[in-house]
Order: C-alpha cells, then sequence, then structure tokens
C-alpha cells in the first residue's frame, strides 16, 4: 500500500550530489503534491557518522528522513530491505555509483555491481516505484559533440561510462514512465553534512592544487552544470511525478535527458576559471598581495584511450 504521504527512497545520500539533494529536500519540501511533506529513505553505503550529521539538521523540518545502511551489491540484505520497504515508495532517485572513472577502470566487476544495481532495481519495479537514475555524458564517446538524446547513438569509451548504459537500458526496460538524466560534469559549493568526507567536485581539486605543477586536458570538453541546477532539476521531476498522473505528464517527464550547461569547455577552461575565481577571491581577502599559483599549461591526451581523468585527480 502507497502510503498518504509521498516517500521517496534517495541511493546514494551521503554521496556529494546525494548530499546536496537531500539538504535541499529537507529544508525545502517539495511543493505540487497533495501534502507537501515528505518521507524520505536516504540509503547510503557506509560513511561513518553519515545518520548523525543528517539528524542534526533536522529540527524544524516538516519532511521525515530514515537513514539506512544498505550495500547495494549485497543481494539478499537488497532483497530484505525491499521487502520491508519498497511497497510504500513512490520514487527512487538512484544516485549511488562507483562514480570514479579510473576507479571503474580498476575493478570493472565492482563498478558493474554498484552501477546497475538490478536486485534493488527490479524489486522497486515490482512495487511500481518510478525511478529517476544519474547516468553521465561519459556515454558518449565523445568524438562528434553536441549530441542529442533522440538522435545520437552511446559508445562508451570507458568501464564507467559503459555501466551507466547498462544502467539506462535496465531502468527504461523496468518501465517507460522511469526517468534517466544523463549529467554533464558537476561544479558546487561543499557537500552540505559531511564536506570532509564526501569527495570534492574538480574546483576543489584545482584550490587543492596550490604551487604546485598540475596537467589538465585540453582536449576533454564538457558542458559543465552547478549543483544546484541539478538538483532543482532532480526537484522538478518529483514534483511532476508526484503530480496526479496525465498522458500528458507522463509523456513529458518519463524517457531520457541530458543535463549540461550553456558552454563547452576543456578541463584546462575549467581550471583557469577555478584558478582566476579563486587568487581574485584571495587577493581581496589578502589586501592587493600578489601570489604565484597558476597551473602550468600542458596539454594532456588520455581521450583517445578511453582515459577521462589523469590519475593525479585523487579528490
Ligand atoms: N559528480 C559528477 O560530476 C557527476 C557527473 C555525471 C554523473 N554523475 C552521477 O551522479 C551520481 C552522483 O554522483 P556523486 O558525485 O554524488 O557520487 P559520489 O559522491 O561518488 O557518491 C557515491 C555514493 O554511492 C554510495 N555507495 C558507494 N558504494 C556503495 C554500496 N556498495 N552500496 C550503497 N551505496 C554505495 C556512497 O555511499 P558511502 O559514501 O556512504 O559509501 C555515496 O553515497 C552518480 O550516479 C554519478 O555517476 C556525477
Amino acid at each position: 500500500m502507497k502510503s498518504s504521504i509521498p516517500q521517496i527512497v534517495l541511493t546514494g545520500s551521503s554521496g556529494f550530489l546525494g548530499q546536496h539533494l537531500l539538504h535541499s529536500l529537507i529544508h525545502e519540501p517539495l511543493k505540487g503534491t497533495a501534502n507537501a511533506a515528505l518521507e524520505i529513505h536516504a540509503l547510503y553505503g557506509g560513511m561513518e557518522g553519515f545518520p548523525e550529521a543528517v539528524s542534526s539538521m533536522m529540527s524544524n523540518s516538516q519532511v521525515k528522513v530514515h537513514v539506512h545502511q544498505l550495500d547495494l551489491t549485497d543481494s539478499a540484505k537488497v532483497q530484505a530491505w525491499i521487502d520491508q520497504y519498497a511497497a510504500a515508495l513512490d520514487i527512487c532517485v538512484h544516485s549511488a555509483a562507483l562514480s570514479v572513472p579510473r576507479v571503474c577502470e580498476k575493478d570493472p566487476d565492482k563498478a558493474r555491481a554498484l552501477n546497475v544495481p538490478t536486485t534493488f532495481l527490479e524489486g522497486l519495479a515490482k512495487h511500481n516505484v518510478r525511478i529517476i537514475g544519474l547516468s553521465t555524458d561519459q556515454v558518449y564517446d565523445g568524438t562528434k559533440g553536441n549530441y542529442k538524446e533522440d538522435v545520437d547513438s552511446v559508445n562508451p569509451l570507458n568501464v564507467y561510462g559503459q555501466t551507466k548504459v547498462q544502467l539506462e537500458e535496465l531502468v527504461v526496460k523496468l518501465s517507460s514512465s522511469n526517468v534517466l538524466l544523463r549529467s554533464s560534469i558537476i561544479l558546487g559549493p561543499k557537500a552540505p553534512f559531511l564536506p570532509e568526507k564526501a569527495h570534492g567536485t574538480f574546483l576543489h581539486f584545482c584550490a587543492s592544487r596550490e604551487n604546485q605543477e598540475t596537467t589538465f586536458f585540453t582536449d576533454e570538453c564538457r558542458s559543465v552544470i552547478a549543483t544546484d541546477t541539478v538538483v532543482q532539476i532532480i526537484r522538478w521531476f518529483l514534483q511532476k511525478i508526484m503530480l496526479p498522473a496525465t498522458n500528458e505528464t507522463t509523456k513529458t517527464t518519463a524517457g531520457i535527458f541530458h543535463m549540461g550547461g550553456p558552454d563547452n569547455v576543456s578541463r584546462m577552461d575549467m581550471a583557469k576559471a577555478a584558478f582566476t575565481l579563486w587568487i581574485s577571491n584571495r587577493l581581496s581577502s589578502a589586501g592587493g598581495k600578489g601570489q604565484d599559483a597558476s597551473p602550468r599549461s600542458e596539454e594532456s591526451s588520455g581521450h583517445h584511450h578511453g582515459q577521462w581523468e589523469i590519475a593525479k585527480f585523487d579528490w
């Protein structure tokens, strides 16, 4: 039985994006539903201190959050969780992933098990839970650019991209009402609950490279998107899906969608912008003192070998 209060399950809630989304849902309940209050099941993999960090931010919130530690690759535990909770759920935002491409390359089996959590997603589908899955622009091979969802075929060069294609295929097969959001690289402020434990974005990596020679790709171009924009897009889908279903809302809120910003920039462009912003902020707070933190411009290829990030990117 679905409950009268909308129930959402969010996987990867301790991750960079998951923390931002959870924080937003706690502090600004969704509009457009019969009852503005929500019940959220926030799933995480095992980040120490995460449940405590969430509960410390819950005062005055209308939203009820249940934090569950669940290894999505453990089929027996996942099935037990589904049996206990899935019948009452309405929507899942599936954000959990092994999201660092070079780590996926080293352990493809682990990447597949987590990025395509079949028992979990099939279990939700059996209970008619709509799924919003997070995918990536790395489903494309990058030879053409300016990709369109309805026109261009996927051809991932790396294990991370391959697992996301498998995720997309599964989610689409489970229901034509499901949603997949193929995101470009997401940049924004640190995670709100446990910033020191969740990974930072490329901006934070840049900030950590003061006075160190650093190589950035010039041939990996992305349509950078801000964290808050991604959060607002997911909120938009949640609100639309929770409105009473009509043919029209089903049509406009299902399928595969690209999420990207208006500019096409290389890692080098991003780094230069980050350093410029960071240096100018520091100059103003340091009373105009000069400094010498700037990246060394050097072209790095890797794009053609399926490597999208250099090993030094260890955030
Ligand atoms: N960040 C980007 O620029 C970007 C761009 C495009 C697409 N995406 C996609 O957007 C989603 C969110 O990205 P993100 O940057 O927020 O990822 P992230 O910070 O790496 O978060 C990964 C999440 O997965 C959880 N997790 C890891 N192993 C698990 C396991 N065995 N069982 C259950 N949960 C597990 C982690 O939990 P613990 O920490 O508690 O272990 C964490 O909450 C991902 O699907 C990613 O592929 C991200």
